[in-house]
């Protein structure tokens, strides 16, 4: 698969198989994450790799919170928090580093992880993998900040869910049909 057929197939996809994702191919997805471009080459892209028990230890954090945030909600409230994790069997955090000297700039940090992320998903979909990105109310949660490593204040952009596809094999996904780019873009010869 070439780069312009990743970037017209790709899309997300939530039905994974539980089945497990080999080391190596989780490496080649973070490697492919890296290559992205970053200002004053800071590398600010953090990564925390959750698989097997490493997620359930993530459930608990989400069912904790949950209990601590809403305290009259039923147990079954926390119960699908605790879930959530176990949605594919590989979960990728993407947290940004605050930039340590005036000239780096936070939004640029941001967007230079969120090209990783980019990359990260078409490397995904061309390997095979199907891959969702999420954040919700759990990216802004301090408790799975702190969980992950991350600082309070530090960005955690990203909770990629990652799997083999349960459905449609990834190469069999036609080009997707999505609002074009026309009445976005001003011409200006
Ligand atoms: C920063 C960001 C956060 C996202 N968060 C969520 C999320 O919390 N839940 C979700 O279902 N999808 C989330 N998505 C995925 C989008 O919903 C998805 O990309 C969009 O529906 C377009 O679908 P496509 O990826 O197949 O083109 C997020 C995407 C981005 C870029």
């Amino acid at each position: 698969m070439d780069a312009l057929e990743a970037i017209f197939t790709r899309q997300s996809v939530a039905d994974v198989k539980p089945d497990p994702v080999p080391r190596e191919v989780i490496e080649k997805l973070l490697s492919a994450a890296v290559q992205a471009p970053n200002h004053y080459k800071v590398r600010p892209w953090r990564f925390v790799v959750l698989t097997g028990a490493g997620r359930e230890r993530m459930g608990d954090v989400l069912a904790q919170s949950c209990a601590v945030k809403f305290p009259q909600a039923p147990v079954s409230a926390q119960d699908k928090e605790r879930s959530k994790p176990l949605r594919a069997p590989v979960i990728i955090a993407i947290g940004v580093d605050k930039p340590a000297e005036p000239k780096v700039l936070e939004i640029e940090n941001i967007c230079a992880a969120a090209a990783a992320c980019q990359n990260l998903l078409l490397a995904a979909h061309a390997l095979g993998l199907a891959a969702k990105w999420r954040t919700g109310e759990e990216a802004r949660d301090p408790r799975l900040k702190e969980f992950l490593g991350f600082a309070p204040d530090q960005q955690l952009i990203a909770l990629i869910y990652i799997g083999y596809p349960q459905g449609f094999p990834q190469a069999e996904l036609k080009t997707v049909t999505r609002p074009g780019f026309e009445d976005r873009t001003v011409w200006m010869g």
